[in-house]
Formats: C-alpha cells, structure tokens, sequence
C-alpha cells in the first residue's frame, strides 16, 4: 500500500536518557502536537530526530530507541553533537528561526552553521531516499529542512513532495538580507505543492521567488526546472475532538479524580464570584511577547485597581531552546518581570502571576483551560498559534474570551476573537478590562462562530486538503492542454513521415534544439546537434527549416555548408538554397514615432532596455523589478495600443519583454510563406518560446506540433527537455 513520508527535524516523541535506559516524552509545539493525530491514523512512516545524539547512545541503548521510535512509525535520523550545536541550535535556531519571524538584529549568519546545515539536510535526504517505494509521496515540515525538497527531487524526480512552512514566510525586504537566499528557494523549489499558513506568507514568498529567483511565476504557480510548482495556503487546525472531548470529561470530574493542579486552579476561583483566570500558555520564546504580555498585565493593574486581588494570570511556559543566547536572557527577563510585579503587587492571600517554566502533562493542560475565564494570547510574530485553537475547542460551554494577536497567523481565521496589537500596552489593558466584563450572551455568540470555524477546518481537514492538492499538482494537464508527447504519439508522427511524400519539420532553435542561452557565443550549434540534424537531412523525404529570432548573419555562419531551410530574425529573413530574401519588404519609418515611448518606459523603470531590432522593437525588464516590470506592461500596453491601431503593426509579450514588429514579421507567416512554395503533404513543428506559438496557430490542423517545456501552449504534444527533441530527431533519422 502507498504511503506518506512525513518528515521533520523532530519526532513525535523525544527520547532521553534515564538512570534505567531510555525516557520517552511526546514533543511539545505546533507541528509535533498537530500532525501526531494525522499521522496516528496513517500507514505511513515518520523520519526525524529522536531527540538523542549519536555521542550519547551505545549499541545497547540505540536498540532501545531503535523499538521505541519503531513503536510509533517512526525512523530516526542520527545526528551528532556537532550537528545539534550546528544545524540545530545554529543555522535553523539563531539564522532561519529570528530572520523569519523578523528579529534580524537577533540574526546570525555563520558559514560553519550553514555548511552543517547542508550536511544535515543531506543525511535526512538518505534516510528518506532509503524509506521511498514506488507510488509513495513525501511531506516535509518546517524550517529546518528547506533544502531536503530539491536533494530528494534530484533522486527521486517522480516521487510528489509537498512541504509545509509553520512559521511565518517573512517579507522580500527581510528574506532579501539573507546571504543564502538564493540556496533556500532553490531548495524549497524541489516540492510540487508549497504550503503556508496564510495568504499573506504565501505571496510575501512568491514575491521572493520573482525577485531572488527569477522564476516565471503567474497567480500561484511557479515554472522552475520543467515543472510546474503549486503554492497555496492551508490554515493549520486541531484535533478538535480531542480537546473538546477531553474538556467534557474534565468537567465531570469528582473531586477525587482532580488533579492538583485542577484543585489549585479550584482554590482561586472558590475565592469570591468575581475571582477572574486569566491564561497563557507558550513555549518560552521570544516570537511570544511574553515581556510585553506581563508589562501591559502591570500596566492593567495600575490602570484598573479595582481588579487588584481578584484577577490572577496563569502564564505557562515551556523551556525550550535553552542553549540559544537569546532564550536565556528571555528566560532571565521573565524571571526579573514576574519577580518584580509579584513582588510590588502581593498581598498575604494573592499573587497576581503564577508561573510554570516547565511542560506539563495534556490532562493539566485541559485542566488550565477550561479554568480560565479568558486566554491571553500576544504573541509580537506567530506562524499560527495553535494554542488560541485549543482554548476554543475546550469551552465547552461556550464562555470564555480569546484576546489573541493580530501578529499571529490565526487571527486572519479567527475573526470573533478580541484582537490587540501586541505592542500597544492600553490597548491590550482596555481590551483585557472588555474581556473581563464581556456580557455572557456575547461572549457565547462569539465562542460559537470561532468553534464552528475552529471545529470545520480540523487537523485531519488541513492535512486531507494538502495531500489532495499535492496529488492534483501531479496532474499536469491542468497547466498545459498538450499532451505529453509518448511512444504511441511519436510512433504515429514517425509513420506518417513513412506515408509522406514529402514531410517539412520546422525547429526552433534557441531553447528546442539548445539549451536557452542568451548569449550568441554560447548559442552555437554543438557537434552531436550538427550530426543529429545531417542524419534527419538524409531522409529524401524530410526538409528541414530551422526557424529562429537570431540574426541571419549569425545563422548563416553555423550552417553555411548545409542546405537546410532556415527563418531567422522572428520571420524578417528566409534562406532556400543558401540564398537569403526578405521575406515582406518591411517598412522601419513606424520606429521614429514609438522610440521615443518605449524610452519614457526605460527611464521610469531602472533595469529595463530597448533593443532596436531591424524590424522591431523590443522592451526588456527582465532586470527591472520584476512586480514594477510587470505594472508597466499594462500601462505600455495601453500606450502602445492606441499608437499602433489602424497600422499593421502589433505588439506582442513575451518572457520578460514587449515587442512591437509588423504583423508580417512572425514565425508562423513566415511558415505560412514556406508552405505557399511548395506543396508538403505532412508538416512537423517544434519549438519552445511564445514566438512558436504563433507558427502552432497558423499552421494547419493536421500539423503535428510539438512544445518544449511545460506551459500554456497551441501545440498538441508537449516534451520537457531538449534532450527529448534530440532523441525524436534521432528517431526520426532511423526511419
Ligand atoms: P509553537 O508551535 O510555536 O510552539 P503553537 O501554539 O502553535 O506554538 O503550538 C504549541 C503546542 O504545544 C500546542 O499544541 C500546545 O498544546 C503544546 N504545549 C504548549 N505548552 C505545553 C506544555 N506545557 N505541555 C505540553 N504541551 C504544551
Ligand atoms: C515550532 C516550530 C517547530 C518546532 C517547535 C518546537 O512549532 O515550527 O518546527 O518543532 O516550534 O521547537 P523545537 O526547537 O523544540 O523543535
């Protein structure tokens, strides 16, 4: 049976050392916590870190944990100590982690810790190479691993990859300080379906891959390396039943079964009828807010007095990271804050804050929040924020307050929550003031819409939604109407040469019969290129025409000593039997008139040029601004439009330039000219940029026309590589 590969830097579980052998703990945090219950329901296997280094296992104890993560579906990857220090605390936890939740004075960029980063990448590659069988597809998971899609696509091309980003994607102007950027979508690139949080992640990262990598990318798809790339948002969820069920059962509780937490919690709310509880819980990190979170609680306290002694905040945070510089100093500033605040504000029978620095069990955690009265969620940058989802999904009576931040990703989902800026102290107090006097008919109404939207898009939902897209990405047809051209389709093309009596086959050049070069030099036809094409040419029943935008002074350098029909400059020029003509005798008098326009253009749009063409003009911004680029072509568009109507002038756009040339200059009436002078009674066409596509219209229906590479097209049949139209031509020539 097919399976899904997840993998991420951490397992499900985290194995540590014990007195008697091996500890098993689940892993705190959003991804573990969430894809556990997808992965749970799986045949599938899950590849990471079990939490262990190599240095600190013998043969003895890694068969333990060898059965332990086996237990649970899962593989190990084995990193060292050098990695942990490296790949871990270093390049994924003090570069990737502050770049992308922007604290780029927190940034680091060492070349040690990328070159480990790398290496990581490429052991976790292995263990997933090892683990694919025919018909199974991968999913990988987060920050860490963002080269890992590109190492098992160079692999396995077949195998669908889809990854996930659960932090947020920042934006180009903070992604664009990063010394490797280029590497990180490169390596992101190697996945058929990219997923994010939200919309605004998504297109903070298409742009990104328009201005750092260069890709040609159209609403959510990207063209890179023959293939098309989805990227989407899928809004992370919960396992709803989980937390709701375990919130009904925390309610009928005797008081037996309590736990001492819950007694505790029980304790402060028997108080007095006004006694409030109010909640946070995180992993004590510095994306959390959680100094700005206990200063506007201080802020609040002095604002509002009346509610000294009756309010108590519950602030929860899990150790986490703890080698990283910047996680001890939070860890001290928390302490200091908590210490200071308790201190100025205790009374003999109250102290404002209770503080847990450690994790707890998931009981304890039901515990807190079906206790609280509101959730105070204020994180300064957040990928999601799953814990605000867990709040909802326990009040099962439907009271309770969110106050969540709008810097976190669900509080685009979560609508009905009282939403702060986290960095607005007054606000966060009044707003905390609105939650605790909140009329229990709104606070009902509210939880009810959020719990019908928290329990709709659940965990499973979210993880179903993916995978469906990942498979539908597969599907190239819905891209390129073309089909793929397959044995069945060139043994048909081949036979109907054989049944010719004379068949013309016209080729691209640049991009179909070599690969995409812009410069000439580079251009010129290779030795296997000049055989391949005399072979074909040995057929008597086969004419070659090559067409081409290069110059025919060019063209006619490379294949002097052939007789190969040959169009060059985008149809301008034609070659039969070593003679050129002018195919139209084209008029240049238009140029002096639209110069000037396309030369306001340039100078509006730093990057961009004019080429003047022979018999064209042509506006390139393939170096400009790619978005800024794109803006101007409507605007050219415009202008250029009212300036050549009424002339049989046209303006055509192509990859990152605009050109306007006579109608009569295109490879297709150009074809059109070749097939007036002689009659050929089966006609073959192949090329690969937008200048073919006007020969695919224009020939006749029954030509067999063929496009190289994986986009929108007339032609019938599609191949991927140059590779592809060299081995048909060599077909070709066998015949
Ligand atoms: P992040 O992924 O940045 O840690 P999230 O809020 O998205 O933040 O996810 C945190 C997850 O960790 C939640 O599922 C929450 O239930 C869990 N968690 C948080 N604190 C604890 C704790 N003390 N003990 C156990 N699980 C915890
Ligand atoms: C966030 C990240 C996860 C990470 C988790 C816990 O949720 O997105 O990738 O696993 O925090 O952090 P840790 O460094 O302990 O794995």
């Amino acid at each position: 049976m097919n399976k899904t590969i997840i993998v991420s830097n951490r397992l499900p579980l985290q194995v540590k050392r014990s007195d008697n052998g091996i500890d098993v703990t689940p892993s705190v945090g959003g991804l573990a916590t969430g894809m556990k219950s997808v992965h749970k329901d799986s045949n599938g296997v899950w590849v990471g870190w079990t939490g262990l280094t190599d240095d600190e296992i013998d043969e003895d104890l890694r068969s333990k944990v060898d059965i332990a993560v086996k237990k649970e579906q899962c593989v190990g990857v084995n990193l060292t100590k050098d990695d942990i220090q490296n790949y871990y605390y270093g390049f994924s936890n003090r570069t990737l982690w502050p770049l992308f939740h922007y604290f780029l004075e927190y940034t680091e960029f060492e070349k040690e810790a990328w070159e480990s980063y790398k290496r990581v990448n490429e052991k976790f590659a292995k263990v997933v190479i090892d683990q694919i069988e025919d018909g199974d597809k991968v999913w990988v998971h987060d920050y860490q691993l963002l080269l890992l899609p590109q190492m098992i696509k160079a692999a396995k091309p077949e195998v669908p990859i889809g990854f996930f980003l659960h932090i947020p994607f920042p934006s180009y102007e903070i992604f664009r300080t990063f010394p490797k950027r280029k590497e990180i979508l490169e390596g992101m690139l190697g996945s058929d379906l990219l997923g994010f949080h939200t919309y605004d992640y998504e297109r903070h990262f298409l742009s990104s891959v328009k201005r750092i990598a260069n890709k040609e990318v159209k609403f959510n798809k990207i063209t890179h390396d023959n293939r098309v790339i989805k990227v989407d948002s899928f809004p992370m969820g919960i396992d709803y039943k989980k937390f709701e069920n375990a919130a009904k059962d925390n309610l009928k509780q005797s008081n037996r079964q309590k736990s001492e937490v819950q007694r505790r919690l029980d304790e402060h709310l028997n108080e007095s009828k006004s006694a409030k509880m109010v909640l946070s819980i995180d992993r004590l990190d510095y994306t959390k807010g959680i100094p700005n979170r206990i200063r506007a609680f201080e802020y609040f306290l002095n604002k509002y007095p009346e509610y000294k002694e009756k309010i108590r905040l519950i602030m929860l945070a899990v150790p986490s990271r703890s080698q990283v510089p910047q996680y001890q100093k939070l860890k001290r500033e928390t302490d200091e804050l908590v210490g200071r605040i308790n201190g100025q504000f205790s009374t003999v029978s109250w102290t404002p804050i209770w503080y847990f620095f450690r994790t707890m069990p998931f009981e304890n955690l039901i515990d807190l929040y079906t206790s609280s009265d509101v959730a105070l969620i204020t994180p300064v940058r957040d990928g999601m924020n799953l814990v605000a989802k867990e709040y909802v999904a326990t009040r099962t009576q439907q009271d309770g307050v969110l106050v969540l931040s709008e810097m976190t990703g669900a509080s685009k989902e979560l609508g009905e929550a009282l939403q702060i800026n986290p960095f607005n102290f007054e606000e966060i107090a009044d707003t905390l003031k609105r939650a605790l006097e909140m009329p229990l008919a709104e606070q009902k109404s509210r939880m009810v819409s959020l719990q019908k939207r928290v329990s709709r898009y659940s965990v499973e939902r979210w993880a179903e939604e993916f995978m469906t897209a990942l498979d539908s990405s597969q599907n190239v047809s819905q891209y390129v109407e073309a089909e793929r051209l397959n044995e069945n389709h060139q043994d048909n093309i081949l036979r109907s040469v054989e049944d010719s009596k004379s068949t013309i086959i016209f080729l691209g050049y640049n991009g179909t019969l070599v690969d995409y070069k812009d410069n000439v030099e580079d251009k010129k036809p290779d030795e296997a290129l000049y055989e391949i094409l005399s072979n074909v040419s040995q057929n008597p029943k086969l004419e070659i025409c090559i067409t081409s935008c290069s110059k025919n002074e060019d063209f006619q350098k490379w294949f002097a000593d052939t007789d190969y029909r040959l169009i060059s400059d985008h149809g301008a020029f034609y070659r039969k039997h070593n003679i050129w003509t002018e195919l139209e005798a084209l008029k240049t008098d238009w140029m002096e008139d639209v110069i000037p326009v396309l030369e306001t253009f340039v100078d509006r749009t730093p990057g961009s040029y004019l080429d003047v063409n022979r018999f064209s003009l042509a506006w390139h911004y393939g170096a400009a601004d790619i978005e800024m680029g794109e803006k101007r072509v409507t605007e050219i568009n415009t202008v250029l439009t009212s300036l050549t109507s009424n002339t049989d002038l046209s303006v055509f756009h192509g990859k990152e330039v605009v050109e306007v040339k006579s109608t009569k200059v295109s490879k297709g009436y150009a074809a059109l000219q070749v097939l007036k002078e002689k009659t050929f009674d089966n006609i073959i066409a192949i090329g690969d940029d937008w200048t073919d596509e006007y020969m695919f219209e224009d020939l006749p229906d029954e030509a067999h026309t063929i496009k190289v590479g994986i986009r929108k097209t007339n032609a019938k049949y599609y191949v991927k590589h140059v590779e592809e139209v060299r081995s048909f031509l060599k077909a070709l020539a066998k015949q």
